[in-house]
């Protein structure tokens, strides 16, 4: 899928907002708090269902400046619903991708039809690039885990339905589990705990074994992508799942979930009192080794990026050879968190393949000219989008903007 034509109604900072994106290579340029990360949003947000960013629905709705109170507080206040409408192109024709959030409830339609995330994730995928994603192996197992999850979403429709089964069945058990810390102790609240944590396991287990699949898979894609990132042999670089501390990335199901059960069977006591699950998926940790060591300890935080970059790389790698077609690839900002080598490999690499690419930068002097029919210079200001065309339209047009603050002053 290809996005075409991207409408914006009261999302973010956008009031009404229409834009016709090119096939390749699509830049948004601007200053600090214009817009572009809402922008980039916007398009995760309707293949995903959620922003990347900590956000509650309500804060993705426009807030509009009302003036000030007597006492020179300003009043803002919410619209109640914003709209993103989105053209793609497919395989099969154009489809129609509409998402509403209205007050705190997001629906989404595609084709005129109501349609779950788990579905759109797959059907639309999108990578998302960022300066967080980029930061994953010193950031927490949290955001590793994410790294991992995000390619079963993107991979197919039973990914992204296990990991929706699995957050919905932790969610139900640590609720028991909570309500017997708190001192429940009806004999039906036990009950319901052991029959939901035989299937808990058995989800646990199926999906930790998915995502050790995809490690697998991913692992010649990495070191490859990595060597071309960084020049360098690939040969040490290794990728480590731990179940309970334990490394498990060549393990089968029913080793996942004899572990884990095993586990789960020495801490429930501790889970009662805890209130919440202490075992699953939830819990274990992805490692990215070099030379057998963790690069957490091990890698520079230049070194680490390049790890990460790599690993995303590899993702977009492996899904055009399983699924045929690239993803839509999101880049926030990225650029400036990468030295001017990696900078250059990276947009060799985007330039090398037909993927559509939407990046943000504030400025774009380390990039060269793209020919203007495939790909194109968007500035954004203030919650305003305007097709630029190019590099050398938009330095002319920053420098006229700078006279003209000059005569101002
Ligand atoms: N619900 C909302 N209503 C109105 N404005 C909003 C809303 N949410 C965020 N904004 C505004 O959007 C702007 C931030 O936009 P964004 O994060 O896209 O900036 P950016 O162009 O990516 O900047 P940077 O280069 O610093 O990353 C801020 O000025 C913020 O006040
Ligand atoms: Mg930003």
């Amino acid at each position: 899928m290809r996005l075409v034509e991207l409408k914006l109604q009261n999302f973010r900072n956008f009031a009404a907002q229409r834009l016709e994106l090119k096939p390749r290579l699509n830049f948004f340029v601007g200053a600090n708090g214009q817009g572009k990360t809402n922008l980039l949003e916007a398009v995760y947000l309707l293949s995903r269902g959620e922003s990347f960013r900590p956000a509650d629905r309500e804060h993705l709705i426009r807030n509009v400046f009302e003036g000030q109170s007597e006492i020179g507080i300003a009043h803002r206040s919410n619209l109640n619903q914003a709209k993103l409408i989105a053209t793609l192109d497919g395989e099969l024709g154009r489809h129609l991708l509409i998402s509403q959030i209205q007050d705190s409830r997001h629906t989404v339609e595609l084709d005129g039809k109501r349609t779950g995330f788990s579905t759109l994730a797959s059907q639309v995928p999108v990578i998302l690039f960022s300066p967080e994603s980029l930061a994953a192996i010193k950031d927490g197992p949290d955001s590793r885990r994410r790294l991992v999850d995000e390619g079963l979403l993107t991979r197919g429709r039973v990914g992204a339905q296990l990991l929706r089964d699995y957050s919905r069945t932790l969610r139900a058990r640590n609720a028991l589990l909570k309500q017997l810390m708190e001192g429940d102790s009806r004999a039906s609240t036990r009950d319901s705990l052991a029959s939901l944590t035989s299937i808990f396991l058995v989800l646990g287990a199926h999906l930790a074994s998915e995502r050790t699949k995809l490690l697998r898979d991913l692992l010649p894609f990495w070191r490859e992508a990595f060597a071309s990132i960084t020049q360098r042999t690939p040969e040490t670089l290794g990728l480590r799942y731990e179940v309970s501390g334990q490394e498990s990335l060549d393990w089968t199901e029913a080793q996942i979930f004899d572990v884990m059960s095993h586990r789960q069977q020495e801490l429930a006591a501790r889970e009662v009192s805890a209130g919440s699950s202490l075992v699953g998926p939830h819990k274990h940790d992805l490692k990215f080794l070099v030379a057998e060591n963790d690069s957490r300890f091990f890698a520079s935080q230049g070194q680490q990026r390049a790890l990460i970059l790599a690993f995303k790389i590899a993702q977009i790698n492996l899904h055009r050879t399983t699924v045929g077609r690239y993803p839509i690839l999101l880049l926030d900002d990225v650029m400036s968190e990468l030295d001017a080598d990696k900078r250059s490999r990276l947009m060799q690499f985007l330039e090398g393949i037909s993927a559509q690419v939407l990046l943000s930068a504030t400025d774009l002097t380390w990039s060269q000219e793209f020919a203007p029919q495939d790909n194109a210079v968007f500035s954004v200001n203030a919650g305003e989008v305007r097709c630029v065309e190019s590099r050398d339209r938009l330095d002319q047009m920053r420098s006229t903007t700078l006279g003209l603050r000059a005569d101002v002053n």
